[in-house]
């Protein structure tokens, strides 16, 4: 068994590498939200300024059986990297992880990284082997997250009449996006990551425009924000991201400003958006904290229902 680098510019390899990831991920998740095949060529194909990524794959008898995936942050986090490490059912128990990990440990070792962190998700009924071998490798659990499915369509939440809908598809409109910054980053300040010790990702305009143009890509990007009336004043928004072609939502962001809460503005940004979804689109995912109570209270009210427990892993490699 050989561990190589794969090559992106071989559209073959890329289709390979993502096969292989989504049949092992497949095998043991049934609830997986995995990236589409075309937001993966996205990711593989576009260099960033924000991040490095290296693929690698495990190959025996000419034949990929397992993959990994190394992401190094640029911008900040400049200790760290995240990975994934994913391995065909018949191929496992065969020290091909481990190979695979150690693999990215090294690549990681080389760009002057000290912990590796990684997300571990276990269906709840038959949980895979994802924690054992992230154990087996030397990381340990710094948070932890549940992962929801909603089916559409969901009752209603009203928005509270002291505000107005604000809803845009792709890039953020010209005059609302001081204030959607300001909220983008006042909810990368505040999203809970229990012992994760991470820098806060700092959005300027230019950062917010690369995201965005990567993004509309691969998914129809949706935004709900809540404008107070008497004031002009944004009090929160919901980030909705729907992968071309398929029938599922992805839940990301959703933030009320300090001075907005206690609105439920949170779930009627989230339902204004589900509202405003074509009739194909019949299913939603998000993650949220076990203890955030008001976020988790708000998705389970909504017509939530918690399908995977997701673990935050890291492991020190200096
Ligand atoms: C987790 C996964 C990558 C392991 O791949 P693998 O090739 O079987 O891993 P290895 O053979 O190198 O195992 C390394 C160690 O992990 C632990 N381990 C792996 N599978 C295990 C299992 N089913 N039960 C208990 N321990 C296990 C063991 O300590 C093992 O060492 P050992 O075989 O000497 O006892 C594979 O099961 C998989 O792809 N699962 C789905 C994706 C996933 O959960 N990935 C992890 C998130 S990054």
């Amino acid at each position: 068994m050989e561990i190589r680098e794969l090559d992106t510019t071989d559209p073959a390899a890329l289709r390979a590498w993502y096969d292989v990831r989504e049949r092992s991920v497949r095998a043991d998740r049934p609830y997986a939200l995995l990236a589409t095949y075309a937001a993966f060529e996205v990711v593989a194909t576009a260099s960033s300024t924000y991040w490095s990524r290296t693929w690698f794959e495990a190959v025996d008898a000419g034949q990929v059986v397992g993959v990994a995936e190394l992401e190094l942050p640029l911008e900040e986090n400049l200790d760290l990297g995240w990975c994934e490490v994913s391995v065909l059912t018949g191929h496992r128990r065969r020290g091909t992880g481990r190979a695979l990990w150690d693999a990215v440990v090294a690549r990681a070792r080389q760009h002057g990284r000290s912990r590796l962190g990684g997300e571990v998700s276990l269906d709840l009924a038959v949980p895979g082997a994802g924690l054992a071998f992230a154990t087996a490798v030397g990381a340990v659990e710094k948070h932890r997250e549940d992962h929801l499915l909603a089916d559409l369509p969901l009752p209603p939440a009203q928005l509270d009449p002291a505000y107005d809908l604000v809803a845009w598809r792709g890039r953020c409109p010209d005059e609302h996006r001081a204030a959607y910054l300001a909220m983008r980053n006042q909810m990368n300040a505040d999203v809970p990551t229990g012992d994760l010790d991470l820098d806060v990702e700092v959005l300027d305009d230019a950062r917010l425009a690369a995201s965005e143009e990567r993004l509309m890509r691969a998914y129809d990007v949706r935004v709900a924000a809540a404008r107070r009336r008497s004031d002009g004043v944004f009090g929160g928004y919901s980030l909705l991201f729907v992968p071309h072609g398929t029938d599922h939502g992805w839940q990301d962001d959703t933030l009320v400003m300090p001075e907005h809460r206690g609105h439920r503005l949170g779930a009627a940004l989230k339902s204004a958006n589900y509202a405003d979804l074509p009739a194909h689109v019949t299913q939603v995912h998000t993650w949220t904290a076990p203890d955030n109570t008001a976020m988790h209270r708000t998705n389970t009210t909504l017509g939530f229902r918690v399908v995977e427990r997701m673990y935050e892993m890291e492991a020190p490699i200096a």
